[in-house]
């Protein structure tokens, strides 16, 4: 089954969505941590004891060498950092000496097909083709989704899919049909996904025949 995580730093929303015990990972970038106004380290401390699964935490070096070292430090901070990288040709350098020195990546920033085979190339352990904001341009995120699975399948590549750039509950559903690996998934629309009208409806009658029949449990 398509696995999920929460595409957020703040650590409020991942301590109520872990509650609910169907979270298999966390990912962030230099905009998100910006927004939840909090340093990696003081981050780091909080989330170890809340996500076990992969966490990625992104570089904000351009060239190789400097991401490498950024990515080593990022490391110390647990055993289920994954790195994340820019899909430019200093971030596939990089991916490549990670996986040489064994650290998980996930090459993210990919818009193209041809982007994703080259971060697979590189060897990276994930690729985040960015649905939403292709979809927010006019193009079909689902339709990248679906040649990148029908590529790696072709060639049995393990380099995971991650969806990301999730915009709503239906870019969940595709990204399943299209064959994602993972979603990562905005706290919003994490919640918007157990929602339905009838189910408020269904409930509320449950409860009211209930009451009505004087019956204990
Ligand atoms: C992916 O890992 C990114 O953090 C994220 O999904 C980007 O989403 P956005 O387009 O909503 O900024």
């Amino acid at each position: 089954m398509m696995e999920l995580y929460l595409d957020t730093a703040n650590l409020a929303e991942i301590r109520e969505i872990a509650d609910w015990g169907i979270l298999s990972g966390v990912t962030t970038n230099p905009s998100l941590l910006a927004k939840a106004g909090i340093n990696v380290k003081d981050f780091m401390a909080e989330i170890a004891s809340l996500v076990t699964g992969p966490l990625s935490l992104e570089v904000t070096a351009e060239d190789a060498d400097t991401m490498v070292e950024q990515a080593k430090f990022l490391k110390t901070y647990g055993e289920n950092v994954v790195i994340k990288l820019p899909l430019t040709e200093a971030g596939l350098k990089a991916c490549g000496l990670l996986k040489k020195a064994g650290i998980p990546t996930n090459l993210t920033l990919v818009f193209s097909a041809n982007q994703a085979l080259l971060a697979a190339r590189a060897g990276a352990t994930y690729v985040s083709p960015f649905v939403g904001r292709l979809n927010d341009n006019g193009a079909a995120g689902n339709l990248l989704l679906e040649e990148i699975r029908a590529i790696f399948d072709r060639y049995q590549q393990k380099t995971k899919i991650i969806a990301a750039s999730i915009r709503s509950p239906r870019d969940v559903t595709d990204a399943a049909l299209f064959g994602a690996d993972i979603a990562t998934i905005p706290y919003g629309v994490m919640k918007k996904m157990v929602k339905h009208p009838l189910t408020d409806v269904g409930l509320a009658q449950f409860k009211a025949d209930w009451e009505k029949s004087g019956l204990c449990l």
